[in-house]
């Protein structure tokens, strides 16, 4: 599939997501088969006023294209200024944030406000569109609520203004990040317009893709499930492909993953940021291994690499001797069995 001018294979993309999908965690999710990554939503106001936190987000690594640069507010002059700004910082595409349903971005407006003012949504992305030569994208809701489905009129609006591809997080505005996804009204939207639509919201499992693609939608975002497991577009890419998921990723996959990604962040946030804000990640990693709960708790106060280097080593014996006691406790027990049985 294409948008705008990048072509991909099947269409699974990592959804922008505030303090998450930073450099070095949109090239983990790059590395295991992203097709399209996004920045983190980025203020139009601090970008023109040069805001150290807002053009910090600018940064993107060569080795994660295609990127988008996500970028939201409410008045057009600024959203132009900022779409010439991140144009400079390189990206693939610049994307509009017409869905954040937070209470200081909807009441400035912006965000998921611009679906209570669809003309001056219209504005607003058309003011994005002629001010750079990048081709645009807009990610939204259904609706601001349920009495106010206006996802089509907004889908006809995005392409008429010639932005190229349309997002659509399948809740309203008023749902938050909770409760039913309606993934229903995408064949309703693909019906109404030609650029290609991305289906967004509870997308969890390589069998969630599948069922998402058949909706009609042209792409599949994910946001959360990533977090938890950035391993699911390596697993959807291939379940796709040929039908089938791929074993689990092994432990020394993980810690091997998990240091990259961890040495990216110290790279990128300097040292006491990089540990402090890689806490979020842990509990993803080690999802599901033995003894993860014990080492976990060691992890989220390690205090820097080395100690977090040897705690994983340990880790890594302590697996092994766990697994081995498993593995004699089990031929004990079966050793009993037939000794009771003769
Ligand atoms: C921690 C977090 C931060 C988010 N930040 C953004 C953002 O910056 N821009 C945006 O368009 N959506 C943002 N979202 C919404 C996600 O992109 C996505 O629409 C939502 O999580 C639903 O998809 P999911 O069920 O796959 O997580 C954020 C969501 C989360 C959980």
């Amino acid at each position: 599939m294409k948008i705008g001018h990048v072509e991909v294979e099947n269409g699974i993309l990592l959804a922008p997501m505030e303090d998450v999908t930073d450099p070095p965690f949109r090239r983990v999710c790059r590395g295991l088969g992203a097709d399209i990554v996004y920045t983190e939503f980025i203020s139009s106001e601090g970008l023109i006023r040069d805001a150290r936190k807002s053009t910090q987000k600018l940064t993107i690594y060569e080795d994660e294209r295609p990127v988008s640069i996500q970028i939201f507010g409410s008045r057009e002059e600024a959203m132009a200024d900022s779409a010439r700004i991140a144009e400079e910082a390189g990206p693939d595409f610049i994307d509009i944030n017409c869905g954040c349903w937070v209470k200081d971005v909807v009441k400035r407006n912006a965000g998921a406000g611009l679906l209570r003012d669809l003309p001056m949504m219209r504005q607003i992305i058309k003011s994005v569109v002629d001010n750079t030569s990048l081709p645009v994208t807009v990610k939204t809701r259904l609706g601001w609520d349920r009495n106010s489905i206006v996802i089509t009129d907004v889908a006809r609006i995005v392409e008429d203004v010639g932005a190229v591809a349309l997002a659509i997080h399948c809740r309203t505005r008023d749902q938050g990040h909770e409760g039913l996804v309606s993934w229903e009204y995408i064949p309703e939207v693909k019906k109404a317009v030609s650029i290609p639509i991305l289906l967004n919201g509870d997308v969890r499992t390589p069998e969630d893709v599948k069922h998402a693609f058949e909706t009609g939608a042209d792409a599949v975002m994910i946001g959360r499930a990533a977090i938890a497991n950035p391993w699911i577009f390596r697993d959807a890419q291939h379940y796709i492909k040929t039908g089938v998921i791929p074993e689990k990723p092994t432990l020394e996959e993980r810690i091997t993953v998990a240091l990259e990604h961890l040495r990216n962040n110290l790279e990128y946030k300097g040292d006491h940021y990089g540990i402090l804000e890689f806490r979020k990640f842990w509990s993803g990693y080690l999802k599901g291994l033995p003894l993860a709960a014990h080492v976990r708790r060691d992890l989220v106060v390690a205090p820097d690499m080395e100690v977090i280097q040897q705690r994983l080593d340990r880790y890594q014996d302590e697996v092994t001797e766990h697994v081995r006691e498993q593995k004699e406790r089990r031929e004990k027990y079966f050793q009993e069995q037939m000794e009771v049985s003769v």
